[in-house]
């Protein structure tokens, strides 16, 4: 069985883009493969984050993957910072990543943009932390977006160097995930591209707000002028607005509206309105599941138990191993 690793940033609350793009990935590969999904805590320490806020963040995140139905029996799903020895294995991996390459990375360049005055020693080296949640559980494959190809990249790097330097075979490759499935892409509400947390507050349909905030955000949705005569093609709105139509609501509404769409009767306000009810509906059993978890501590202390325990299993045999590759021998045992 191949091994998979996935890490999440806790940043931000669970919209519509990231439910699909979970539930057909996540879902998927923990009935297929043994998957390692983890918080990427210690990750998120280098926008210095409040105490309060790292645990709410990390809570939020917990409740939503287990509201969506991502299971501790069938993967192993942790807190990354429950995992001591991926912090150890850093501190041994940095040894052998270089100013250079670390430098040329293009998330580094864009966060010395983006972050001016907090360009710490963390961002340099995320590439290497990356690396060593991958190497810890010698995963197969990594599911990974165009942003973090890069990062994957740099993986096989020091991979390759540390089989290198100690002359073995020690650490295999990690492929990209490729999802043979249909890849589901949410649309936002803003005529942008794909839903993503940065295309602004208007773009996303957010799990956690309230219906009116959700009503309000559909309703003005971008979209143009209005069908003039029948048959005409959709702007990127309205597509968008069909696009997520698609996905909530049942095959006779959307048979509905399109047929209104072709004969040129729609009125925007009507679609946006039914859409908004659809999406309600939708949204509400998933938004009850995730304050369930999150208010249910001895459900998510259940579930990170069992996932830091396997991922424990996994990456303290790495760093034995590493350990004694590396020349590091106990005197007194
Ligand atoms: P955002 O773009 O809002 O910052 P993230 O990059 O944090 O979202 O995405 C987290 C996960 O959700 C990734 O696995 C990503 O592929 C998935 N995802 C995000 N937006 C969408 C979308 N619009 N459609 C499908 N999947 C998405
Ligand atoms: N860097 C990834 C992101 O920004 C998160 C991440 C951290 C990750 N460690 C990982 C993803 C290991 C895959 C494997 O989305």
């Amino acid at each position: 069985m191949s091994r998979v690793v996935s890490g999440i940033r806790p940043t931000g609350k669970l919209h519509l883009g990231n439910y699909f793009g979970a539930v057909n990935s996540f879902l998927k590969m923990q009935e297929e493969h043994e998957c390692f999904f983890f918080i990427a805590d210690i990750h998120s320490l280098t926008t210095h984050p409040a105490p309060s806020d790292l645990h709410s963040n990390v809570k939020q995140v917990l409740a939503e993957h287990l509201a969506m139905g991502v299971d501790p029996e069938k993967c192993a799903l942790f807190i990354q910072s429950d995992v001591k020895a991926i912090a150890e294995l850093y501190t041994y991996m940095n040894m052998n990543a270089y100013l250079g390459e670390l430098e040329r990375s293009t998330s580094f360049k864009e966060k010395i943009r983006s972050q001016k005055d907090n360009v710490n020693a963390g961002l340099l080296t995320y590439p290497v932390l990356m690396a060593v949640d991958i190497l810890a559980h010698h995963a197969d494959f990594v599911p990974v977006g165009k942003d973090q190809q890069q990062h994957l990249e740099m993986t096989r790097t020091f991979a390759n160097r540390f089989n290198h330097m100690y002359g073995n075979t020690y650490f295999n490759e990690p492929k990209a995930y490729s999802n043979t499935g249909k890849l589901i892409k949410v649309p936002g509400l803003t005529a942008q591209g794909k839903m993503s947390k940065s295309s602004g507050d208007a773009d996303t349909i957010v799990f956690d707000e309230e219906d009116q905030v959700i009503r309000k955000k559909i309703m003005r949705a971008v979209t143009d002028n209005g069908p003039t005569e029948p048959g005409m093609l959709k702007s990127e709105g309205l597509q968008n607005l069909f696009d997520i139509m698609n996905l909530v609501s049942d095959k006779s509404t959307i048979a509905h509206f399109e047929e209104l769409h072709q004969t040129a009767q729609i009125r925007y306000g009507d679609l946006k309105k039914q859409i908004a009810e659809d999406v309600l509906k939708f949204v509400a059993p998933i938004r009850e599941k995730i304050n369930h978890y999150k208010n249910d501590s001895k459900a998510l202390a259940i579930a990170a138990k069992i996932g830091a325990e396997k991922a424990n299993e996994s990456a303290n045999k790495t760093l034995q191993e590493v350990r004694g590759i590396i020349g590091f021998k106990n005197f007194y045992k």
